[in-house]
């Protein structure tokens, strides 16, 4: 089966051919444009700014990623279209979907609609067959911290999530206060492999608490909350970033844990652009160092958001429909 993946949930622009053989998803091109340079200036994504760039970059990227995979941009050689229809940002959620549908009525080609969460999780099974179920996976990005539970690919429990801001919403808010552009995460990371892991130590909110509930927003205010009586000094910044690091990935290691415990899995995925932290990547490793459980993380280019975990979460969970069927929708959720 061949899919071409369309991403337009945030500020990214994304267009991938994938191709699934046996159990096996091989990525053939991909294309990936973000507007993230002119965020950067303004401390966050303006919804409105964020799709006025799509609008330009879409049809250039699947221009792009069918001419890489050698099919004809008039009537190509795949079997579907997938695209994100939410959760994510409405503007830039309808760039990919009507795109999406138009294809799919002038090619005569299925469409199947993804649920961009679901896509994070499927970073995991591009060209990686070893994962077995069942299986935690840990979707932390921008806008989500899930914990969910697949005895299969169609047998998914929701186990919690964030009650607050997510952990990448935590390591941005508290990235410009320290004066860092968007998306402050791998700078923060760049900054606390030169900080005093003692200098700080910053709440671990909801650790002992038996649900699978995260709550991030009381760690950005302590964080404010020594900002504004620190002098900001390289140091100050780089001990602060390793302090926020810690208390975040301590949260993240240890509620993953329980949950893999508590329901006895064989694997445990990471996903989302928060899984690109190094140090985050590595506190599993040694958590799980003595275990049977295998962890599983998408190389950092599949972390952040692209169309080629789409094109994967369609060839494992996807229901072709027609165009008619498929609307944006701003609010998706684990369901
Ligand atoms: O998955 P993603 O690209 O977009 C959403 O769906 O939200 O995630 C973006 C988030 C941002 O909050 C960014 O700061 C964070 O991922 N991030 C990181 C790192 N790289 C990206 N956070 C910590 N360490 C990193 N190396
Ligand atoms: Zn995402």
């Amino acid at each position: 089966m061949r899919i071409l993946a369309i991403e337009t949930s945030c500020d990214e622009t994304s267009a991938a051919v994938v191709e699934k053989t046996g159990e096996t998803v091989k990525l053939i091109s991909q294309s990936t444009a973000t507007s993230l340079a002119l965020h950067s200036k303004t401390g966050g994504i303006i919804p409105e700014v964020a799709a006025r760039e799509q609008s330009k970059f879409i049809i250039p990227v699947i221009q792009e990623v069918l001419e890489k995979a050698n099919l004809d941009s008039k009537n190509p050689n795949i079997d579907a279209i997938a695209v994100t229809y939410g959760p994510g940002l409405i503007g830039s959620l309808l760039v990919g979907v009507e795109t999406a549908k138009t294809l799919s009525f002038i090619w005569n080609k299925p469409l199947i609609p993804v649920n961009h969460l679901f896509g994070h999780i499927y970073a995991n099974f591009i060209e990686n067959n070893a994962i077995e179920f069942p299986l935690i996976a840990l979707v932390v990005s921008g806008g989500h911290t899930d914990l969910v539970l697949m005895k299969s690919h169609s047998n998914i429990t929701w186990l919690g999530g964030t009650r607050d801001d997510a952990a990448g919403e935590c390591f941005d808010k508290s990235g410009r206060l320290l004066g860092f552009p968007y998306p402050a995460g791998p700078m923060i990371e760049e900054k606390a492999k030169l900080g005093n892991p003692k200098a700080y130590h910053f709440p671990r909110p909801l650790l002992h608490d038996d649900a699978y509930d995260f709550s991030f927003s009381g760690l950005k205010t302590a964080v404010l909350r020594e900002v504004e009586k620190t002098t900001l000094n390289e140091q100050a910044i780089n001990d602060i970033c390793r302090g926020l690091q810690d208390a975040i990935s301590d949260v993240l290691v240890s509620k993953t844990l329980q949950a893999a415990k508590e329901y006895n899995v064989k694997s445990i995925l990471l996903s989302g652009g928060v899984a690109a932290n190094q140090t985050l990547r590595e506190s599993f490793e040694e958590k799980l160092a003595d275990s049977t459980i295998k962890l599983f993380v998408p190389p950092k280019s599949l972390c952040t958001d692209n169309a080629a975990m789409i094109g994967a979460a369609a060839m494992f969970q996807g229901e072709k429909t027609d165009w008619q069927h498929v609307t944006a929708n701003p609010e998706l959720y684990f369901d």
